[in-house]
């Protein structure tokens, strides 16, 4: 009889059957969690698609939330659409065999950033990446960003041969010119490189060699910064984007550059020689960038 048998006996048949109903209920939770699971899964995948579609549909038509600095627009613009501006922005990937691993993976992440900020732009400028090599192709296939539908120009020449030699410009910061304007007419180039300041002068040089004609971002011009003033790809091209809509130098340093690290407008102690590429290094913005990137 059942109440003969000893108590812990009688009390390890009530926990097992308190286990099997605890089991039960946690196999029941798991189901139900899978189910709801695969539901937001499918019902992201149809907002993507919805927004998809409605960026093209709205190529050329009136800009949701325009300008840069707000919070990015919902709707995306293509480079072939009418508000596309002929400026030609080239992202230089000749670097690939340069770079650490984790450098690459952190260029690419920069790179993420510009195409988004491009896709979202009021007036996307014609982008490219030239120098497309396996490395950098073979990291993009890794990271799942869809690239090879992304609204780009993907060139594995040199940017030599993708535009005429008098139309290139290449940025950057050793540059001893000075950018004052932007001229639609020319392609600039941006240096695809995170080398933690250890290849100073690197792009110059090679832009020098090959009779490239060069120049730097009017950054003393303007701001004073607690760092050198080697930006990052993305700020590069953030602020060549802000100067294409606002023709404010100032306004598009203050609006790109983190407030750290700006000291001022152009006055105060020339500060700590810092490095400016830190700052995408250090995690901001990025967890967003590859979501934003494969949209
Ligand atoms: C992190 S930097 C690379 C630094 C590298 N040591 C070099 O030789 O340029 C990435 C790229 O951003 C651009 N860049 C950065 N700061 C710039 C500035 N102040 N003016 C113009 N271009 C700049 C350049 O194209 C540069 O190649």
């Amino acid at each position: 009889m059942e109440g003969d048998r000893p108590n812990s006996e009688n009390e390890q048949l009530v926990m097992s059957k308190k286990q099997r109903k605890r089991l039960e209920k946690h196999k029941l939770f798991l189901e139900r969690r899978k189910i709801k699971r695969q539901e937001k899964r499918e019902r992201k995948k149809e907002e993507k698609r919805n927004l998809q579609q409605e960026g093209d549909a709205e190529e050329g038509s009136q800009k949701v939330n325009p300008g840069l600095s707000g919070p990015f627009p919902k709707k995306f613009k293509s480079m072939n659409s009418e508000d596309a501006s002929s400026l030609r922005v080239a992202i230089d990937l000749s670097f690939e065999d340069l770079m650490s691993e984790r450098d690459l993976q952190k260029l690419l992440k920069q790179v993420q950033r510009v195409y988004s900020v491009n896709r979202r732009a009021q007036h996307p400028v014609q982008l490219y990446l030239t120098s497309f090599g396996d490395k950098v192709k073979s990291k993009l296939d890794e990271i799942k960003c869809n690239y090879q539908h992304w609204d780009i120009y993907i060139k594995t020449e040199l940017y030599s041969q993708v535009f005429a030699a008098e139309e290139i410009v290449y940025l950057t910061s050793d540059s001893s010119n000075v950018l004052k304007e932007i001229d639609q007419s020319k392609a600039y180039i941006i240096g695809g490189l995170v080398d933690h300041n250890h290849r100073k002068g690197l792009c110059y040089q090679l832009a020098v060699e090959r009779g490239i004609a060069h120049a730097q971002l009017p950054i003393t011009e303007f701001v004073q910064l607690n760092s050198r003033r080697v930006l990052t790809v993305n700020h590069v091209f953030e602020i060549l984007m802000h100067f294409t809509e606002s023709k404010d130098w100032k306004d598009a340093f203050y609006k790109v550059l983190p407030a750290r690290k700006v000291v001022s407008e152009k006055k105060g102690d020339k500060g700590k020689e810092g490095n400016t590429e830190d700052v995408i290094e250090a995690g901001e913005e990025l967890d967003e960038i590859q979501q934003e990137a494969s949209q």
